[in-house]
């Protein structure tokens, strides 16, 4: 009880403030005392949450008030371009879009101009596959747990450049075996490109791992953190990756947001324009340095300074309690799920190294029909098919691909006790 009361008091928490409504500190001991660090009242600050039980934030995750609120600051009080203009609103645009950069920057611990704001994952892990100067013969490496994001790049680049495409396969339950990268990798290995954790069975890959082994290769290392950077402690330097990308809709963010951090710049822009160039004459151009380089056209400011905001509730509530949090959550959810006939749960059991994203299936119903009768009979909201991951599912033998839970910092036991009983109650298992 006394770690609880510093750690409020002395203002960790104290980030609740930001808007009192969401602050009521009975209910935070409520959450300790429940084994959670994440405080009940942080729902209140996501009005959906009253209307549905929201379980596919592997989606798309829900932005809280104060996100929102940003973003309507910026139409309401200074709606300008950002660095076009002297006027005073033009000054305020540029200084918020700045700061979101530095913001969203330190989140990872990036250092100044390792990162680009994009539109999404999709759109950074493109930009590296187009910006790279490739050579026939060069070799990419990726997995066979990816989402198309992280594959259709690659496979364009081989259909399209001839550069050989190596795939290493996961397990039944999703592990990537460093070993199978150590098989395959050579001297021609230009980049391997590896998701930090599924987004559909929710492993954690072990990337400092993977990342040794492309030193070793002098491969670039390229890491799909769409699904992790929401949720666990993401710090670039201990990763070693050479590229990171993620998408701000997926960490209380708004869409059409993204991330790519690059250890060294010199890509070659996928686009040049506006806002891009040191100089331009009637002959040609000189590309400005720092992001603005792979930012041509007006950027989308109003988005960047929701995903700054939506850092920093992330930041106030703790990466580490966030990750703890959805750990909890998860292990109830696998174990009581496993207890039911005909449900069938796939990827690394509750105790496994894994985020709060849950796939099953139960025998005999397709997944898109269990996902509408949750959604039908108890108002639960999950993603149900394929997840943006065929050939995974074509590994896993899995044609109608699984019903899939996923959980973020908002979600309670009282979540995953309804959905649970939900899909019990599907399965016609009325049995505890
Ligand atoms: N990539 C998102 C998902 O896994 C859309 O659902």
């Amino acid at each position: 009880m006394q770690r609880i009361a510093q750690d409020v008091y002395t203002g960790k928490l104290s980030g609740y403030l930001y808007d009192q409504r969401t602050y009521l500190q009975d209910s935070v001991y409520e959450s300790f005392s429940r084994g959670s660090m994440i405080p009940d009242d942080i729902r209140a600050d996501f009005p959906l949450l009253s209307k549905v039980c929201y379980l596919d934030s592997a989606a798309t995750s829900l932005s809280p008030e104060p996100v929102l609120e940003a973003m309507l600051a910026y139409e309401h009080d200074f709606r300008a371009n950002s660095g076009r203009g002297v006027h005073r609103l033009a000054q305020q645009a540029s200084q918020k879009y700045r700061d979101a950069h530095v913001k969203v920057r330190k989140f990872i611990h990036a250092d100044e101009g390792e990162l680009v704001f994009t539109r999404n994952s999709t759109e950074a892990i493109n930009m590296v596959a187009s910006g790279l100067p490739w050579q026939k013969g060069d070799q990419v490496i990726t997995t066979l747990l990816e989402h198309h994001s992280n594959l259709l790049p690659w496979m364009r680049l081989r259909d399209r450049q001839g550069i050989d495409l190596g795939l290493i396969t996961p397990s039944t339950d999703g592990t990537l075996d460093p070993a199978a990268l150590e098989a395959i990798i050579s001297r021609k290995t230009r980049l391997v490109a590896v998701t930090q954790t599924s987004n559909v069975l929710g492993n954690v890959v072990p990337i400092r791992e993977f990342a040794g082994i492309c030193q070793d290769y002098g491969a670039l290392l390229l890491v799909d953190g769409s699904q992790s950077v929401p949720h666990i402690p993401v710090n670039v330097e201990h990763l070693g990756c050479d590229f990171l990308c993620f998408s701000g809709h997926k960490m209380l963010g708004p869409t059409g947001t993204g991330v790519l951090y690059m250890k060294k710049s010199g890509l070659e822009p996928l686009l040049v324009g506006g806002g891009s160039v040191e100089q331009v004459t009637a002959s040609g151009y000189t590309l400005t340095e720092g992001y603005e380089r792979y930012e041509a056209g007006t950027p989308n400011i109003a988005g960047a300074i929701g995903l700054a905001r939506a850092v920093e509730y992330l930041e106030t509530l703790g990466m580490d309690d966030i990750r703890h949090h959805e750990q909890q959550l998860t292990r109830r959810i696998i174990d009581d799920l496993t207890g039911i006939e005909k449900v069938q749960v796939f990827g690394p059991g509750s105790e496994g190294d894994r985020i709060g994203v849950i796939s099953f299936a139960i025998k005999g119903l397709n997944p898109h029909d269990v996902a509408i009768m949750l959604d039908g009979e108890a108002n639960i909201m999950v993603r149900s098919g394929h997840h943006c991951c065929m050939p995974l599912m074509d590994h896993l033998n899995l044609p109608e691909g699984t019903v899939r839970a996923s959980l973020h910092c908002y979600n309670t036991p009282e979540d995953a006790d309804l959905f649970v009983d939900s899909v019990r109650k599907i399965a016609g298992d009325f049995k505890r």
